[in-house]
């Protein structure tokens, strides 16, 4: 357990996510930051009220105040506008950008030590905006998507073949938008490769629901867009860090010649621990997925190109 954590924007993916940390119980304090006056202040204290029921001891509140989130060890920021149908992640970009940017700036007064997993879309291009802004290392500044992309993936896999998702082993790596690139070769069922249990063409519907995954859920929704599985997955990263459990999950990371790219975030295999990002995995890919990996980082810089 670490003392304390905040989540900056305490809306649909930040309350939830704050819900999850305490639950888990992976820090002393969890602190809702959100500019809306009163309602992370609501949000914190229901949470809180459902400890006795759920029996958990993490104190949970809400505030506007950046002085409550004082020397955080890890600072989830989910603060921004999220999609609605029709808009793709990249409209979100100018306004979440000065959002990021200034959320980034109070961190770095307030939590100069902390971890920031990125949360806000376009994620990518959010995680650049917070690093440059911030000066943090690479190993501070996480970028929350592949855990994500990867879950879903791996939800439709396992109904296609009507098995338990623990068993089914996947990843996704590239950004976090239409051009992520999930990895068929790397996809096992408890060992067995999936191309063993399923045909090519099924494989491919699934790695294409997957890529879409998003827009399903922002599609049926109508006034926003997806915020339990989303949660789950900055919990989960969240506590590779607190527990130190050197998990290898997919991350949006600032890839330093890994993969041969540089200066862009990216999402790539990555050991999460104590000390945050510890390492980038490079592992061999085809031809073809090196391709789409390299499509995918041109996405990536085509919309930091659009930063104002
Ligand atoms: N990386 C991913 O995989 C992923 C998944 C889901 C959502 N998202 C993104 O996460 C973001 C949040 O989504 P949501 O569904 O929770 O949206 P939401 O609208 O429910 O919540 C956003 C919250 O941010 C707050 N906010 C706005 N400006 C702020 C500021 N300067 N400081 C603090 N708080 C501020 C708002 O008041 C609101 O409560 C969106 O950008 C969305 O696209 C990313």
């Amino acid at each position: 357990m670490v003392n304390k954590i905040t989540v900056v924007g305490g809306g649909n993916v930040g309350a939830s996510a704050a819900l999850g940390l305490a639950q888990r119980e992976l820090a002393k304090e969890v602190i809702i930051i959100d500019i809306a006056e009163g309602v992370p202040q609501g949000k914190g204290l229901d949470q809180w009220e459902s400890a006795p029921i759920e029996g958990w001891d993490t104190r949970v509140r809400g505030t506007n105040d950046y002085a409550d989130t004082a020397n955080s060890d890890i600072v989830v920021i989910t603060a921004g506008i999220a999609r609605k149908p029709g808009m793709s992640r990249e409209d979100l970009l100018n306004t979440n950008a000065g959002i990021v940017r200034s959320v980034s700036e109070q961190v770095k007064a307030t939590s100069p030590n902390s971890i920031i997993i990125m949360v806000s879309n376009p994620l990518d291009v959010m995680a650049i905006v917070c690093m440059k802004t911030t000066g943090f290392p690479r190993e501070r500044v996480i970028g929350m998507a592949g855990v994500l992309d990867t879950a879903r993936y791996r939800s439709f896999v396992a109904l296609e073949l009507d098995c338990s998702v623990e068993d089914i082993q996947a990843l996704v790596l590239g950004g976090h938008g239409d051009t992520m690139v999930p990895l068929a070769s790397y996809t096992t069922v408890s060992g067995i490769p999936l191309s063993q249990l399923l045909a090519a063409d099924r494989i491919q519907a699934l790695v294409d629901r997957a890529r879409t995954g998003g827009a399903e859920i922002v599609s049926l929704l109508k006034t926003g867009s997806a915020y339990y599985a989303p949660a789950s997955s900055v919990v989960q990263m969240v506590e590779a860090i607190v527990k130190d459990k050197k998990r290898i999950l997919p991350c949006s990371a600032w890839l330093q010649g890994e993969f041969g790219m540089s200066d862009l975030f990216l999402g790539v295999p990555c050991k999460l621990g104590r000390n945050g990002l510890e390492k980038i995995i490079e592992v061999e890919l085809t031809d073809e997925e090196m391709a789409a990996l390299t499509k995918s980082a041109d996405a990536v810089r085509e919309t930091v190109a659009l930063l104002s």
